[in-house]
């Protein structure tokens, strides 16, 4: 070892020991006759001191030579400090330095290596190995590798083998598009990047392997968001011989398991909603459920009096916002444009007011007298000094944007406490979407979810309202994980295949294997994935599920350091079979 000690360990138990530290230059503050430099590792950060009379003049213009983020090597004594610092753990002490050895110079850095920096995004993930060097960045990676470590103890000591299945594989359809990758020893036929480990780990249970598990990187070519990547970690998971509520048992146990051993919080017993209620209350299928304002339905109360929007409209929807009364014509403006802006996309919005002296004023006096508005309050529980916000229009659009603004005002009402966690199983989810640009039913899950069983008959009449043993673990809002007890037997998963438009021919070409499978004894099975970047970035407090990975890509899919996706040679493309001949060039 280059050091006896690291930079974040020395205390005043040390004083007097000799030690040898290495690390990075922090910061150099040099007053004449006296030089500090702060040197930091992984580990935390040290005070180095020179000190005229005391250290040797040439070691003295050495340390006067240093610069930021120089690597060095420092030998000396370790003193108690004249001016203490309680704000560094290490802050009793100091290093009276002897030797002083640079183990390499360094350019001055792009930006600031401290917690706080003024590098922006672009610059920062073009010298991510930069960016990973401060302190508040890697411990969020810390904390990755903490959920990491549990996860697989939880796992392992519920006897779930932890089994790797391959990365050059064929589509699997979950939704969106594949990577694909060029097969030079098969011109004109590709592999495709794996989406999720799905069919593999169904086919790990036909083997007998009864609890599979793998911590995995997953490929979907789709548009990015805060919490997308174009590559992302699941904790993928199958189980046999299993019904629903085993796996919603098992899993709910390794969600209070890393709350428990990461975070050091006891969450209770999670609640558990259908599907059908989810949208119905909260217009989201991952409601965040750290607020009530549950939507209140006014049809019956706000239709048949005369204004015409809401007589037109399939859904007539409100919120409570507690003391909102007070909001004055300004905001209430404030939040009409927030609605009709295109991402939200209503047309406008009605508010009540109900005063605290038993009165009501609203948008719509003009249509609706003061004891129709009282019995809009009472349908919906607002008291004195509430205020209502009420949208309308098609049904799932209204939903939607009530959605929405039911989590604006959770959020501009400070009720979306990051510290706080409330955790729900979404239940029964729709088997089929309806998709209208291809005009037809999509899986909503994936083809391989399990209809209920008494549902089955209405996959000819209805399929819509089939339902699936389909269930989402939702916390705060975010959707960290989904699954499915899934078919097992070839003519149920060939009924599926037809209702999702699949020929025979194309679905014997794609899921053969999976189906011939089914006929060699496949036992009943069903599992879940988490996305573990999602967990990561929930666990740490943050919308943005990029700072907890080492090397994310930007929201155009690049990785900036290394500079890809990138082109590549024309042979290379010939080598391939996908490049343009020669010739053909002009
Ligand atoms: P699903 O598609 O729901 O299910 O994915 C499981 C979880 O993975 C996370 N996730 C993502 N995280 C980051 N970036 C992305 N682009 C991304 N896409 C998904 C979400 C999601 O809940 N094979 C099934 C699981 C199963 O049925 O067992 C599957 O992949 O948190």
């Amino acid at each position: 070892m280059l050091r006896s000690h690291t930079c974040g360990e020395l205390r005043m138990s040390h004083v007097g020991t000799e030690v040898e530290l290495c690390g990075w230059v922090q910061k150099l503050r040099d007053k004449g006759g006296m030089v500090w430099i702060d040197l930091r590792d992984r580990y935390g950060l040290t005070q180095l001191i020179f000190q005229e009379g005391e250290t040797a003049p040439e070691l003295l213009e050495k340390a006067k030579s240093v610069g930021r983020e120089y690597v060095i090597k420092a030998k000396g004594q370790v003193v108690e400090r004249f001016a203490k610092n309680d704000k560094m753990p290490t802050g009793d002490i100091e290093i009276k330095v002897s030797e002083l050895e640079f183990l390499n110079k360094a350019e001055v850095p792009p930006f600031v290596i401290e917690d706080e920096t003024d590098g922006g995004d672009d610059l920062r993930m073009k010298y991510r190995y930069l960016d990973l060097r401060r302190g508040v960045v890697r411990e969020k990676l810390q904390l990755r590798h903490k959920m990491m470590q549990q996860t697989r103890a939880y796992l392992d000591s519920q006897d779930f083998i932890e089994t790797e299945t391959p990365v050059l594989i064929k589509s699997t359809p979950e939704g969106a598009r594949d990577f694909i990758v060029p097969s030079r020893i098969n011109q004109g036929q590709f592999y495709a990047l794996p989406q999720s480990p799905q069919t593999f780990k169904q086919l790990l249970m036909v083997s007998g392997f009864d609890r599979y598990y793998q911590i995995v990187k997953c490929f979907r070519d789709e548009d990015l968001r805060a919490d997308r990547q174009p590559e992302f970690t699941q904790i993928d998971c199958e189980m046999s011989f299993v019904e629903q509520e085993d796996i919603l048992q098992i899993f709910e146990g390794l969600a209070k398991h890393l709350f428990k051993n990461v975070k050091g919080v006891e969450v209770g017993d999670f609640q558990r909603m259908q599907y059908a209620d989810a949208m119905k209350f909260y217009g989201s299928d991952k409601p965040d459920i750290r607020f009530e304002m549950k939507f209140v339905e006014l049809d019956s109360v706000a239709k048949g009096k005369g204004f015409n929007v809401f007589d037109a409209s399939e859904l007539v929807a409100g919120i409570v916002v507690p003391k909102g009364a007070e909001y004055t014509r300004k905001q209430l403006d404030a939040i009409t444009d927030w609605v009709k802006r295109p991402q939200i996309g209503a047309k406008g919005l009605v508010y009540v007011k109900c005063n605290e002296d038993g009165s009501f004023k609203s948008s719509v006096d003009k249509f609706y007298s003061q004891e129709d508005l009282a019995e809009w309050a009472k349908l919906a529980n607002a008291e004195k000094g509430d205020l209502m916000l009420v949208l309308s229009g098609d049904l799932n659009h209204t939903r939607k944007a009530l959605g929405e603004l039911r989590l604006e005002m959770g959020e501009r009402l400070g009720l979306r406490d990051k510290n706080t966690f409330a955790p729900l199983w979404v239940l029964d989810f729709p088997l089929l979407e309806w998709d209208e640009e291809s005009e037809r039913y999509h899986a909503m899950h994936h083809p391989f979810t399990s209809p209920k069983t008494e549902d089955i008959p209405l996959l000819d009449t209805k399929p819509g309202e089939v339902r699936a043993n389909a269930y989402d673990m939702v916390i705060n809002g975010v959707e960290i994980g989904g699954g499915s007890i899934r078919i097992h037997d070839r003519s149920t998963q060939e009924l599926m295949f037809k209702h999702l438009g699949f020929s025979e021919q194309e679905a014997k070409e794609q899921f053969g294997f999976l189906m011939e499978a089914f006929e060699y004894g496949a036992p009943p099975h069903g599992g879940v994935a988490f996305g573990f970047d999602r967990l990561c970035a929930l666990f740490g407090g943050s919308d943005s599920i990029r700072d907890y990975i080492a090397f994310p890509k930007n929201n155009s899919g690049r990785d900036l350091m290394i500079d890809s996706p990138s082109e590549i040679a024309l042979e290379q493309l010939d080598e391939l079979g996908i490049g343009i001949k020669e010739g053909a060039k002009n």
